[in-house]
């Protein structure tokens, strides 16, 4: 089976991530961290505020963004109050909105020709209409790929100045690796949080393992989120690892960049397909509606897994996560061969 669907990054972390595995022993496995005795979370954390320009405390470390984005609207939003999220996003935002009663009012997303924007001044229009207590953007945003430029960022955080603003940068890395727009933004913005993760770009799903830049006005976080007895320090020495081999990761997102351009060539060439353009690891696509099904069938059939969608707004979608090269080649192949003049529609042989 092909697993394109759940934007996971197919082609494993780096050969160092697999060489510290090897490398644990009984200090990992067995032993609390002693860590905080030298007054920081772990290594990582410490290895994290260096990089980013961050001052340690303000790094937060958790199981996965899914866990920081959890303990942030857990930790700030209150029955009956209100979140401000995108319209069309990862459908987890609103869900645990819901998990504390919380409200959810959305902003909207464009749909361009061949990408999907914002209109920002609408959105301040809106957060002034709402006063919500928490603010989400998404940036690349699942499942339409696109990104907040940076002024039009700033100018948001400006204008959330009285809520607390989570930014999922979950899929950071597959357009750009810059970084420096965080300490920047987290030494302007008190109420900010970034999130970042382990998961995509890293490749490191498995380990549930990301972190957080905060503001410095958020110590309500950064005391809900604190652990007596340390993190999961294999998971650490991966994320560690993986910071230690940029190489690797420039080489496979390079490559992931010319094969989703690859999609965006092959959907151009067909009549009724449409692609958005994405600065993740996946492409959106809409299909003619009458295909969907079909499709659908014919890709299990070649046990090839991608996303259909149920929702509404893109429920003549496909997302397509980007594989591996040879795993892109197949998806391609697969959907050359579905939308060959010769394919009835049938299974394929
Ligand atoms: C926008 C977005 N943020 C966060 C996550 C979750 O990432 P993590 O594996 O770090 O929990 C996902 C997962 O697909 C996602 O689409």
């Amino acid at each position: 089976m092909i697993y394109l669907d759940r934007n996971e990054n197919l082609y494993g972390p780096s050969p160092q991530c697999f060489e510290a595995l090897r490398n644990l022993g009984i200090e990992e496995l067995s032993i609390y961290s002693r860590d905080f005795t030298r007054g920081v979370k772990s290594r990582l954390s410490e290895r994290l505020a260096t990089e980013l320009n961050i001052p340690e405390p303000q790094i937060l470390l958790s199981e996965g963004s899914e866990d920081m984005l959890k303990q942030a609207v857990h930790c700030y939003l209150g029955p009956g109050e209100k979140i401000l999220c995108p319209a069309q996003s990862w459908w987890y935002y609103q869900k645990v909105a819901a998990e504390v009663g919380g409200e959810t009012v959305t902003y909207a997303l464009k749909e361009g020709p061949d990408s999907f924007t914002y209109d920002v001044d609408e959105i301040v229009e809106l957060y002034r209409k709402e006063s919500p207590r928490v603010v989400l953007i998404a940036s690349p945003n699942n499942p339409t790929g696109n990104s907040f430029p940076d002024p039009d960022l700033k100018k948001l955080t400006e204008a959330f100045r009285e809520s607390i603003v989570v930014l999922d940068e979950a899929y950071w890395g597959f357009a750009d690796t810059s970084n420096e727009h965080i300490a920047e933004l987290i030494s302007r913005y008190r109420n900010l949080v970034v999130l970042r993760t382990f998961s995509k770009y890293h490749a490191l799903a498995g380990a549930r393992i990301a972190y957080a830049a905060v503001g410095a006005s958020l110590s309500r976080l950064t005391r809900f989120a604190s652990r007596y007895l340390g993190y999961n320090r294999i998971s650490e020495a991966l994320a560690l690892a993986a910071l230690d081999s940029p190489e690797y990761y420039t080489f496979i997102s390079r490559t992931m960049r010319e094969d989703r351009q690859a999609y965006y060539a092959f959907f151009a060439q067909h009549r009724g397909f449409r692609f958005f353009r994405s600065d993740a690891n996946f492409v959106l696509v809409k299909i003619p509606a009458e295909l969907k099904a079909p499709l659908q069938q014919y890709l299990k059939n070649r046990r090839i897994a991608i996303k259909f969608f149920s929702e509404p707004e893109f429920v003549d979608c496909i997302r397509i996560t980007i594989g591996t090269s040879e795993q892109n080649r197949k998806m391609l192949a697969a959907l050359g061969d579905f939308l060959s003049p010769s394919h009835q529609g049938g299974d394929p042989v």
